[in-house]
């Protein structure tokens, strides 16, 4: 959460941060700031949205400069809260959570410093400002500084009478980008695409100084790490349209419709293969992955969802225990290691701090067979994995996720079917089935989006509704949890995701006109089954909407409102039930008018605990 943005170059780079920041408001949009040296230090800072701080900054100039939009932790949303902090002349910006903060400030303030927020950064502020009392220069006093900070962080860090910015990371996304009339630093590749694509990844505990026509970096031992031979160069692939709204009108409504590309690039490295090699997560997954007897996912939010719908599919077609665990519930609790296990990290962003840390703790357990499967190249949750599968999705910018979520169930299908292929429980003409199917997946969810009209037609009748009640069965139970989380987080309609068989054992008490109930009911074994629970609704007066299949024997009648998939997908089912849901959210959304891509309260990339 929270997204900075330093540039040092020749051009006035005030546009440059203002475009930078609002490439990453999905990370946080509580408040948004900037200084800059003009050569002495001017600040900018305003409540709300990058636009805001766009119209106070509009005239400025300079060449020199960091920003910073802000997810609030310490202290509410407020103009002293945000950021920069200042320090006599000196300014700074902050992701992440400084835990030792407290201690800090204390120290501080008997040393005479005034503090103005309520916030942990102000501390690293003051901080670097008394270590350079003894320090030769402010790269020093950065690297001095940071050494007392416990906690996750990326800072930016300029002060009056210096060339460069000094930039360090430690558990928080930052790079630099270098560009040809400067350089650059940022949270994510997307916000320095508009003067570079050629980026450097910094590592947990690199300090660096961006200066106009050079960078330079200290790694954590204390050396300079050499570039390129210690940090590569990469040279991002992103297209401007990636991060483009382009015709719609918002990022979660062109996530929605990009699915089938996104599915189709997911699996573009299965070609036209009719058999899977394990080579597919990495040049060390044929040997880790022999062997596996049991897996363990871990994932936060949607990731989370995608786990749970990968559990049915690793039992039913491996043959072997899967578990799936909120990570930030693992990560704190005691628990029974089992170094045979293979450990799944799902993350869209890679930076997750609770799935991160949850990953770091079960290899401190001694678990060392560890995948992520993750959208994000060279973000932490992969660089801390032994094995990987990169979901090709592009960048994903609403704050809820859509297509991360079925590029993940892709990946994670290929999983299962690689892991029952080791199990032996596979036959060749089965694999081949699976994979035609799967392949087959961009045009099944073409035709879903096609119901589009249908849905919204449906979602006017939501708009004015407190509660909603999602039902599903079996591996469409996380489908029914997925579609009420995208309800609350985005039209703040309180909504619950149920296994349908589990109604009658206290949801049922809530049903009634005003509590819509919304079932997923494919034509699988389980339809039966469902439709007795529906009939439990019914019967208690609740409003019915059922997403069915073409072929499931659900009728419309008083009360019960059936739309139709175009086709029966069998175990890869739920990367289409989840469309509609998508959809139904987003146009409930848009009748109760709340803002679709930045949610209240939420961000996307979650890196504090
Ligand atoms: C946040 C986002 C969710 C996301 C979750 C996990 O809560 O708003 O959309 O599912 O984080 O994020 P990850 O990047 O690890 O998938």
């Amino acid at each position: 959460m929270c997204g900075i943005v330093a540039a040092v170059a020749a051009r006035n780079i005030v546009p440059v941060l203002i475009e930078g920041l609002t490439r990453l408001e999905y990370r946080g949009y509580d408040s948004a700031g900037l200084a800059l040296l003009k050569p002495t230090l001017t600040r900018l800072r305003s409540v709300g949205r990058v636009a805001e701080l766009a119209l106070q900054a509009n005239g400025q100039t300079a060449h020199h400069g960091i920003a910073h939009t802000r997810w609030a932790t310490h202290g509410v949303p407020s103009e002293r809260n945000a950021h920069p902090h200042v320090s006599a002349g000196l300014a700074v910006v902050h992701n992440g959570i400084i835990e030792n903060y407290v201690e800090l400030r204390r120290e501080l303030l008997a040393a005479g410093y005034v503090f103005t927020s309520d916030t942990d950064t102000e501390v690293i502020a003051h901080l670097i400002q008394h270590t350079l009392q003894s320090a030769p220069d402010l790269f020093a006093a950065v690297r001095l500084a940071i050494a007392r900070l416990t906690g996750a962080y990326a800072i930016a860090v300029l002060r009056e009478g210096d060339d460069g910015i000094v930039v360090a990371r430690h558990g928080a996304p930052l790079l630099l980008g270098l560009g040809t009339d400067g350089n650059y630093a940022a949270s994510d590749a997307a916000a320095l695409l508009q003067v570079t694509r050629r980026m450097i990844y910094l590592e947990d505990g690199d300090v660096a100084e961006i200066r106009g026509d050079a960078v330079r970096i200290v790694g954590a031992g204390g050396t300079a790490a050499r570039v390129p031979a210690d940090r590569p160069v990469h040279e991002s692939t992103l297209s401007a349209d990636d991060v483009e709204l382009g015709d719609y009108r918002h990022y979660m409504q062109k996530e929605i419709f990009e699915q089938p590309q996104a599915l189709a690039a997911t699996l573009e490295m299965i070609g036209g293969a009719q058999t899977l090699s394990p080579n597919l997560f990495g040049v060390a997954a044929p040997e880790m992955l022999s062997g596996v007897r049991s897996v363990l996912i871990l994932a936060c939010g949607t990731s989370y969802h995608s786990g749970l719908v990968a559990r049915y599919w690793i039992e039913q077609l491996a043959g072997i225990p899967c578990s799936v665990e909120i990570a930030s519930e693992y990560r704190y609790r005691v628990s029974v290691p089992n170094p045979e296990q293979l450990v799944v990290a799902i993350s869209q962003s890679g930076e997750t701090a609770d799935t991160l840390a949850s990953v770091k703790h079960a290899r401190a357990l001694g678990m060392g067979r560890t995948l992520a499967i993750c959208n994000v190249p060279e973000s932490a949750i992969v660089r801390e994995c032994a094995l990987r599968f990169l979901t090709r999705a592009g960048p994903e910018i609403g704050v809820a996720s859509t297509k991360a979520f079925t590029t993940q169930l892709a990946a994670l299908f290929l999983l299962a079917v690689t892991l029952a292929k080791q199990a032996g429980r596979l036959s060749a003409e089965q694999e081949a089935e699976h994979l035609a199917a799967l392949r087959h997946l961009p045009v099944a969810v073409q035709k879903v989006l096609a119901l589009e009209p249908e849905i919204k037609a449906w979602a006017a009748r939501f708009a004015d509704k407190q509660h909603a009640l999602f039902l599903g069965r079996g591996h469409h139970y996380p489908i029914a949890l997925e579609g009420a989380l995208k309800l609350k987080e985005i039209s703040y309609i309180h909504a619950e995701g149920y296994p349908a068989g589990e109604l009658k054992h206290g949801p049922l008490a809530l049903v009634d006109k005003d509590m819509p109930v919304i079932s997923i009911a494919p034509n699988d074994a389980l339809l039966e089954k469902l439709k007795s629970n529906l009939k439990e609704v019914a019967a208690r007066g609740g409003e019915l909407y059922v997403f069915a299949d073409a072929d499931s024997a659900v009728d419309a009648e008083d009360g019960v409102h059936v739309l139709r998939l175009p086709e029966h997908y069998g175990l890869l089912s739920p990367v289409l039930h989840v469309v509609p849901l998508q959809l139904l959210s987003y146009h409930v959304a848009l009748v109760k008018g709340t803002d679709v891509d930045k949610p209240r309260n939420l961000a996307k990339s979650v890196t504090v605990e």
